[in-house]
């Protein structure tokens, strides 16, 4: 019988020469997401699939797909579409790609930080609305952030780019974490590791960099918003749900925080109408990996994944199984 690989959404052709080569290879071709059934009946039969963030791989994709399928590779760093455990008890291995996506997503998160202290979707909206201005001692003000602390939550390969970047901006970096980062990193750094709450209670910004889990839902809610300082700043680049958005929305709008960065959304590609109204929220349509580099790095990396599962090897980066 011969392979079958069915790719849920365009990826680059970096990823789809090594997936020629290893079997047939069938794609969903158009640039709108494929609805769950349409979903199903591209992977019928199939015996790897490579995921988009927007395809849910559960217990009726997998009925779907047959008990030949072998593995889900996910073309994202990110794995919440993902449900592991149930693939683990079918046997089926699932990958991601980390580390090739690092760089451009702490690029974003550092865009985010300077966008939203400096205003800079506002100053943007004022041009291009064609609205008066002139420059003006007092005008449209930010907040600097050489000397101010950045809280991240989250201190892997992402958080940890982004500290690196925001100490060359001369910004002092807190961090909580499951564990604290190995002592020469934190050396590098400066790194202080905190509780969540000192961290939130203490930064002038605060970076979301945790992968989303039903442990990291709503991480940010209503309580930690009122935690924060009234001059801090919230980015997110990791996953809209670790943010309660109604409850962000109320910060923003009752001045309990400054304002926000965010890359990622609740309800994508849906955003709250009360985060469209603030003027202090910078809203950019997830694109933490969007790069021409990053995204072909990202479809080699998860058609390599599939093709070494395929032909009997490790893949080369493995999403851990949960404990049961
Ligand atoms: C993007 O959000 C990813 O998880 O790769």
């Amino acid at each position: 019988m011969s392979v079958r690989i069915a790719v849920t959404g365009r990826i680059p052709d970096a990823g789809f020469e090594l997936l020629h080569e290893a079997g047939e290879v069938v794609a969903w071709e158009s640039l709108a997401v494929p609805t769950v059934d349409e979903v199903h009946a591209l992977v019928k039969g199939a015996h790897a699939v490579l995921t988009l963030l927007t395809t849910k791989v559960d217990d009726a994709f997998l009925d779907a797909a047959g008990p030949q399928l072998k593995v889900v590779a996910n073309v994202a760093v990110g794995y919440n579409n993902i449900d592991v455990a149930a693939c683990a008890r079918r046997g089926v291995i699932c990958t991601n790609t980390p580390g090739v996506l690092t760089e451009a997503t702490a690029d974003i998160a550092m865009a985010l930080v300077l966008m939203s202290t400096r205003r800079l979707g506002e100053g943007e909206r004022v041009i291009r609305g064609q609205q008066p201005w002139q420059w003006g001692m007092f005008y449209m003000l930010g907040s600097g952030i050489q000397g101010r602390q950045l809280g991240i939550i989250g201190m892997g390969d992402i958080g940890t780019a982004l500290a690196r970047r925001a100490k060359a901006f001369g910004m002092t970096i807190a961090y909580s974490n499951r564990n604290p980062v190995s002592p020469p990193v934190e050396a590098e750094l400066g790194a202080e590791f905190m509780s969540q709450v000192e961290l939130l209670a203490s930064s002038d910004v605060v970076s979301l960099n945790c992968p989303y889990s039903t442990a990291t839902h709503h991480l940010m809610s209503v309580d930690q918003f009122r935690t924060m300082r009234s001059t801090a700043f919230l980015v997110n680049t990791a996953r809209g749900p670790i943010v309660d958005e109604a409850a962000l929305v109320e910060a923003l709008r009752t001045g309990q925080i400054a304002g926000a960065g965010l890359d990622v959304f609740e309800q994508e590609p849906t955003v709250h109408p009360g985060l469209l109204e603030r003027d202090n929220a910078v809203l950019i349509p997830h694109l933490g990996s969007a790069t021409r580099e990053t995204r072909a790095a990202m479809a080699s990396l998860a058609a390599r994944n599939a093709v070494n599962v395929l032909g009997g090897i490790a893949p080369l980066t493995p999403i851990p199984v949960p404990a049961a």
